[in-house]
């Protein structure tokens, strides 16, 4: 069933496990998660970013994930991630959305402040949620030394100052986390998180979690993380699996043979994730 983020981050928030959001270009990643979250009783987001809606058509995308997620046996929330500009929001709002992020990061605070306040005043009209994000959360293959990385962090009091200034429902945090696949192991801040934690009392969100061992999102989930991206892993099965299978059989052009098993490639890693995320039996 289609619902809104708002009411599954509230419950993930209070009994102490997160939600995954999965990325998705098309039918066959939709699938995948969709069924997986089913096999695992598990509510989920399903997020579309701008590249992906360009890339799917802003029509047809939100259409095949809404009738997805309308048909589903458990509770699904689709999210528009990175939200880039105002008129991507509109657009997503008009094609069914319940979930909306506004990703205006990059940008110094009074800014950052004042283009999540425009989405939230547009959104929430419309009984849709809002995810902000302070601090930046770079791509694993930047080059930054320590002290530069703890710079780009989360400041926990500006945590808490931004969200009562932004007035938005879920605020995603730079804790050591990055886009991608990281080169070595990722080491998450938790003093960090557990300071924002404790500041901050709206549900808190975890990106770029491909890669992250799953020992450290028990943890992160345990110090209070109630929303977890993930894309990389997702894709990196489907890609791989279809390649091995193509090596395999040079002469199959049905492509339904050919996603066959990256579905359910990907629908394993989603599995694997909504189990550690502690979110299974849940929807
Ligand atoms: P990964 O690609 O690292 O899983 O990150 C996904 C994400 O955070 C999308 O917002």
């Amino acid at each position: 069933m289609l619902v809104t983020s708002k009411e599954l981050l509230l419950d993930a928030q209070k009994n102490g496990y997160a939600v995954g959001a999965f990325n998705t270009n098309n039918l066959e990643i939709t699938h995948a998660i969709i069924r997986a979250a089913e096999a695992k009783k598990a509510p989920v987001l399903v997020q579309i970013s701008a590249g992906a809606l360009k890339y799917g058509g802003p029509d047809f995308l939100p259409m095949i994930v809404g009738k997805a997620a309308e048909k589903a046996k458990v509770p699904v929330a689709i999210h528009l991630d990175h939200g880039p500009d105002f008129a991507t929001v509109m657009v997503a709002l008009r094609t069914g959305f319940t979930s909306i992020m506004r990703d205006a990061s990059k940008l110094p605070y009074e800014a950052n402040v004042a283009e999540v306040r425009k989405v939230v005043e547009a959104c929430h009209a419309v009984g849709v949620p809002v995810e902000a994000e302070i601090g930046k959360i770079g791509g694993a293959e930047e080059h930054v030394v320590v002290s530069e990385r703890e710079a780009l962090m989360s400041d926990p009091q500006e945590c808490a100052r931004f969200t009562e200034d932004g007035g938005f429902d879920f605020l995603a945090v730079a804790i050591g986390n990055a886009h991608g696949f990281y080169k070595g192991e990722p080491k998450l801040d938790f003093d960090r998180l557990v300071a924002i934690r404790n500041l901050v009392s709206v549900p808190l969100v975890l990106h770029g979690a491909s890669g992250i061992p799953d020992f450290q999102i028990t943890m992160a989930v345990e110090r209070g993380i109630a929303k977890i991206n993930i894309d990389t892993e997702v894709r990196h099965a489907m890609v791989t699996t279809m390649k091995a299978y193509m090596d395999a059989h040079p002469e199959e052009i049905d492509p339904r043979k050919i996603f066959k098993p990256a579905i359910e490639a990907m629908q394993a890693v989603v599995e694997h994730k909504i189990e550690i995320f502690k979110s299974a039996g849940r929807g």
